[in-house]
C-alpha cells in the first residue's frame, strides 16, 4: 500500500441508514451502492446484518452485485452477527467483516456489566472466529475516543495479533476535538507495537460539528482510512461528510498532505443527490461542497470579481464535483435509449419490462413539466423499483376539500383483479385519504412520519411523499411520486402496506 493512498470507506448504507428517517429499501441500497462504485469509493459498508431480515437482504444484495468496491457488513462480536455478515457476504467478490466492541468505561460499565480484561477476551475470541471466514477485518473499539489510552493500545495491539488488518478509531459521540484526535493516533502510532501490521482508519460523528475537521485531523497523523456518509447522514447528528472530507484533501494538498484516492469527484454531485432524493433528507441550502447556494454569488461585487477572475471567490471549481454539466437532462422528444442511457449514468439499471414503464410515464411527465432533471428520473425509477411482488395500486382519488369545511375523500384501488373503493372523512385530506385507505385494506397501521419534498425546483415540480408506518412493532417506509401531491402522499401510504403485506 503506497504511503499516501486514503482508502475511502463509505458508511452511507449502514451508520448513514440509521439516521431515524432514512430508512432504504434493499433495491435502493443497491442503487445507492451502485452509484459509490461510480464514485470510487474503497469499500462500502452495506449494513448490518443481524439486526433484520431487511438488512441481510440489502447486504446480500449489494454484495453480489458490486465488483469493484469491497463489500462489508458490521458485527458485534457476538458469533451469531459474524454468521450474518458471512451469509450476507457469500457472493461478495471482495468481502470484508467489520467487527466493534465498545472499550471506553461508560460502556463497559453500564452497558456490558464486564470489566476490562473480559472485554479483551470477547474482541478476541470474535477476531478469531472472523479471520476464520474473512481475510479482511476491520476492528473498531467503539467509543475510542473516551477510552482510557493505556487499554485503548492493549486492545488495539491484541487485535492486530488476532487478525485485525485495519484499525478504526470511532469517535462514537463526536466529543473529540482536533489536536485531541491528532494526539490519540499519534498515540496510538507510537504505543502499539505492532500497529505497522494494520491500517489505521478514523470515524468521526458530528455532534459538536467536528466530525471532517476531526477526520483531516486523524489522517495529517497518519490514519489512511476515512469513514464517511454521502451529505453526512448518520446516527443523531451525522457522520463525516464524504464530499468535505475528500474536497478538503483535494483542494488543500498543500497544507493538508499530498494524498492519493480512487474517488472521481465529479460523481460527488450526482451522489449526494441520489442520497437525497432515496432517503427524503434534503441537502441545506448553505451545505459545504453541494448546497445548492455554495457556488451562488448574491453580491454584486462577488457577481464581479468572479467573471473576471473566478478563484477570488471560489476556492473550488463546480465542475469538479459534478455541478452544472449534466442537471438538465431530457425532455419531451427524448427516445427511448437516451432514457436507458441517462438512467445508466445514474446508476439505475432496469429490465426492458420496467424501462418501458418508466418511459411512458417519462413522456406523460414531460407533457406536465417543462424540464425533466435527474432527480425526476430517479423518482420514476423509484415507482418501478419497488421489490414486492404485488400489492394495491391506485386507480382514482376524489377529495371534496375546503378552508371550512370537513374533507371526505373517495379512494379506489386495485389489488391483482379486484376493484376496491372506500371512504372517509379526516382531519386533513392526506388524512381522508389514508384513513380511506384502511378501511379498505383492514389495516390501521400507526403512521410514525410523513414528509413531502419537491422532487425538483419550479411550481411544476414533482413532490416525494415518503411514510413510515408501524404495524405490530414493526416500521415500514414507502415512498411515491407525483406532480399531485396527494395522489404522492397515497401512493406512499400504499406502498408501505404493500411492504407489510410483501
Ligand atoms: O460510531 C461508531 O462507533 C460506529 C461503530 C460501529 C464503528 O458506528
Ligand atoms: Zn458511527
Amino acid at each position: 500500500m503506497l504511503k499516501n493512498r486514503i482508502i475511502v470507506f463509505d458508511t452511507t448504507l449502514r451508520d448513514g441508514e440509521q439516521a431515524p428517517g432514512a430508512a432504504l429499501t434493499s433495491q435502493q441500497k443497491l442503487e445507492v451502492a451502485y452509484q459509490l462504485e461510480k464514485l470510487g469509493v474503497d469499500v462500502i459498508e452495506a449494513g448490518f446484518p443481524i439486526a433484520s431480515p431487511d438488512d441481510f437482504k440489502g447486504v446480500s444484495l449489494v454484495a453480489s452485485s458490486i465488483k469493484k468496491s469491497m463489500v462489508c457488513g458490521l458485527a458485534r462480536c457476538l458469533k451469531p452477527d459474524i454468521e450474518a455478515v458471512r451469509g450476507s457476504l457469500k457472493k461478495a467478490k471482495r468481502p470484508r467483516i467489520h467487527v466493534f466492541l465498545a472499550t471506553s468505561k461508560i460502556h463497559l460499565q453500564y452497558k456490558f456489566k464486564k470489566p476490562e480484561n473480559e472485554i479483551l477476551e470477547l474482541a478476541v475470541n470474535a477476531l478469531r472466529l472472523a479471520g476464520k471466514y474473512f481475510d479482511d477485518v476491520e476492528f473498531s473499539p467503539e467509543d475510542a475516543t473516551r477510552t482510557d489510552r493505556n487499554f485503548l493500545y492493549r486492545v488495539v495491539e491484541a487485535a492486530i495479533k488476532n487478525g485485525a488488518k485495519t484499525i478504526n478509531i470511532p469517535d462514537t459521540v463526536g466529543y473529540s476535538y482536533p489536536q485531541e484526535m491528532y494526539d490519540l493516533i499519534s498515540g496510538i502510532r507510537n504505543n502499539v507495537p505492532n500497529i505497522n501490521k494494520a491500517v489505521i482508519a478514523v470515524h468521526c460523528h458530528d455532534d459538536l460539528g467536528l466530525a471532517t475537521a476531526n477526520t483531516l485531523s486523524a489522517v495529517m497523523a497518519g490514519a489512511r482510512q476515512v469513514h464517511c456518509t454521502v451529505n453526512g447522514i448518520g446516527e443523531r447528528a451525522g457522520n463525516a461528510s464524504l464530499e468535505e472530507v475528500i474536497m478538503a484533501l483535494k483542494v488543500r494538498r498543500d497544507g493538508l498532505g499530498d494524498y492519493t484516492m480512487r474517488i472521481k469527484t465529479e460523481e460527488i454531485y450526482k451522489t449526494s443527490h441520489l442520497v437525497s432524493t432515496l432517503t427524503g433528507f434534503s441537502i441545506p441550502y448553505n451545505k459545504a461542497v453541494v448546497g445548492k447556494n455554495a457556488f451562488r454569488h448574491e453580491s454584486g461585487i462577488h457577481q464581479d470579481a468572479i467573471i473576471k477572475q473566478r478563484d477570488t471567490y471560489e476556492i473550488m471549481d463546480p465542475k469538479d464535483i459534478g455541478v452544472g454539466e449534466t442537471e438538465l437532462v431530457l425532455g419531451k422528444h427524448s427516445g427511448k435509449h437516451a432514457l436507458k442511457k441517462r438512467l445508466k449514468e445514474l446508476g439505475v439499471i432496469l429490465e426492458d419490462e420496467k424501462l418501458a414503464g418508466v418511459f411512458k410515464e417519462f413522456k406523460e411527465l414531460a407533457d406536465k413539466k417543462k424540464e425533466i432533471f435527474d432527480d425526476d428520473l430517479i423518482a420514476l425509477a423509484q415507482e418501478r423499483l419497488k421489490d414486492y411482488k404485488k400489492g394495491y395500486e391506485l386507480i382514482s382519488i376524489k377529495i371534496v376539500a375546503g378552508t371550512d369545511i370537513v374533507p371526505v375523500a373517495n379512494v379506489k384501488v386495485k389489488d391483482g383483479k379486484k376493484i376496491l373503493e372506500n371512504e372517509s372523512t379526516g382531519d386533513g385530506p392526506v388524512d381522508a385519504c389514508y384513513r380511506a385507505i384502511d378501511k379498505i385494506t383492514r389495516l390501521t397501521p400507526k403512521l410514525v412520519s410523513y414528509k413531502l419534498n419537491a422532487v425538483t425546483r419550479g411550481k411544476d415540480a414533482q413532490g416525494m411523499a415518503r411514510v413510515e408506518i408501524r404495524v405490530k412493532n414493526e416500521r415500514f417506509s414507502g415512498l411515491g411520486t407525483s406532480t399531485d401531491i396527494l395522489e404522492a402522499s397515497v401512493k406512499a401510504y400504499l406502498d408501505a402496506i404493500n411492504r407489510v403485506k410483501a
